[in-house]
């Protein structure tokens, strides 16, 4: 009898937990399916992007709502948002693991995006050795 209510509790808790994790699971594919189409369309920046997308887990939209912060912000400004995170989701602050390990992979998400923008960018400025260069056919 008591066995049989013990066995009833756990096939629900079990059903509550598979459906969390079903969800999650069809939101990171629905993500991946995304971010693999973008990728290929848009050549090597989004490939980065992606790449960065599957290491943390995270695209950069959902660091920036976990962190509150937007894609233009200053690192300092991450920096407190994610300090301040970390420390309300601690459990010992009664807070979740899984919740601060989120904040943890946004922060890196944000900070390894930023990174790859800064080198774009310094790869773009950087003079080009081929501008002087006369036209192929300049004799003619
Ligand atoms: C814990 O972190 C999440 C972001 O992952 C945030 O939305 C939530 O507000 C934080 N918890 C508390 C108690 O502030
Ligand atoms: C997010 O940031 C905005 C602007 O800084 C602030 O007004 C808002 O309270 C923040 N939301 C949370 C959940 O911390």
């Amino acid at each position: 009898m008591s066995g049989r209510l013990i066995a009833q509790i756990l096939v629900s808790v079990g059903t509550v937990v598979g459906r969390a994790f079903v969800a999650a699971y069809k939101q990171a594919a629905a993500n991946a399916a995304q971010g693999g189409g973008a990728a290929g369309r848009a050549g090597t920046k989004a490939s980065a992007a992606d790449a960065l997308t599957r290491k943390t887990g995270l695209t950069m939209d959902e660091a920036c709502q976990i962190l509150n912060v937007t894609r233009e912000a200053e690192l300092a400004e991450v920096a407190k948002h994610y300090d301040h995170l970390f420390k309300v989701n601690d459990s010992s602050a009664g807070g979740s693991f899984y919740l601060q390990s989120k904040v943890v992979r946004a922060k890196e998400r944000f900070e390894l995006e930023r990174a790859e923008q800064l080198k774009e960018k310094a790869e773009a400025e950087a003079p080009k050795n081929d501008q002087q260069q006369p036209p192929p056919n300049g004799s003619a």
